[in-house]
């Protein structure tokens, strides 16, 4: 008899993970649903881990596989955001960003990928960002932690080409999660007033944007489309048309006049 497929969904316990993990229950996985808090989920069995300390990833994939016997599909969510001014953001705070979003990445990687190579049909799904095509002020390490996702799933599918594993980078738009509500921004009051109304006003206008964003489920509905195709483009972005065209004007417009478009934003 076939055995049933098995999932892992990184950062289950809230926003796209969490929207994602009872869907591909529904879809006939066996589910595992990984963050630091406790995952309640139908179909979803809970796996506690920092993604950032190496010896936890190691344990949980461990117990994953231990428990499961196969790794065909993972949907790679946990991240975090965090803002201010790269000279008042606290260099452990920029750090942690750094290590979730990318070394927790390159450690999950590390321990997933030999069982996901050795499914008849792995498939790798990373979430990074739009962010991660270009600098936004206030924003310089998760702009940087999710702009060195690329190159990683770059790297990976030109190692992995000859194996039956499939990566890719998905890259939402604005997501309407608690993300934005529960990241670190270091205070208004504490920034030199050379930034302060800009910063004010940057932050601001991501707090609404991310409110107005995307429905986390519709996101999640999108990332299970891209992962059932036969063969997958190194990236997909998800969003509404602008954020859609922005990496594209992003590459072809000369610097400088990328910087006036983007910093007319930023006024
Ligand atoms: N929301 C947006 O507008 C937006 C836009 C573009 C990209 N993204 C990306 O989309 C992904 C999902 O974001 P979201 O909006 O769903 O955020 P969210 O609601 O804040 O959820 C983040 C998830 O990541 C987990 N996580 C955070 N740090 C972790 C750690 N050290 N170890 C293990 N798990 C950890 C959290 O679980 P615990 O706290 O329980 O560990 C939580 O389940 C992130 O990679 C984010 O950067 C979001």
């Amino acid at each position: 008899m076939k055995s049933q497929p098995v999932a892992l969904v990184t950062g289950a316990s809230s926003g796209l993970g969490e929207a994602l993990a009872p869907l591909l229950a529904q879809k006939g996985y066996k589910v595992y649903g990984m963050s630091r808090r406790e995952v309640a989920l139908p179909g979803v069995t809970s796996l506690s881990c920092d993604v950032a300390d190496k010896v936890a990833v190691e344990a949980a994939i461990r117990e994953l596989t231990l428990q499961s016997g196969r790794l065909d599909l993972v949907m790679h969510c946990a991240g975090i955001g965090g803002g201010g001014p790269v000279e008042h953001m606290p260099l452990e705070r920029a750090r942690k960003i750094m290590d979730v979003n990318f070394w927790g990445t390159y450690m999950l990687c590390q321990e997933c990928l030999p069982h996901l190579i050795a499914a008849p049909k792995g498939r790798l799904l990373i979430v990074g960002s739009i962010g991660g095509f270009m600098g936004i002020p206030f924003r310089a390490a998760y702009c940087a932690s999710k702009g060195a996702l690329q190159n990683l799933v770059e790297s990976l599918r030109l190692e992995t080409a000859d194996t039956n594993l499939q990566v890719s980078l998905v890259t939402p738009g604005d997501m309407a999660t608690n993300s934005f509500a529960t990241q670190y921004r270091v205070p208004h009051e504490e920034v030199h007033e050379r930034y302060r109304r800009r910063y004010v006003s940057a932050d601001n206008g991501m707090r609404d944007h991310v409110g107005d964003g995307m429905a986390a489920g519709e996101v999640a509905q999108k990332m299970i489309d891209i992962a059932e195709k036969k063969s997958l483009n190194p990236q997909y972005i998800i969003g509404e048309f602008t954020q859609k065209i922005s990496p594209i004007a992003r590459r072809i417009l000369p610097g400088k006049w990328w910087e006036k478009l983007l910093g007319s934003y930023y006024k």
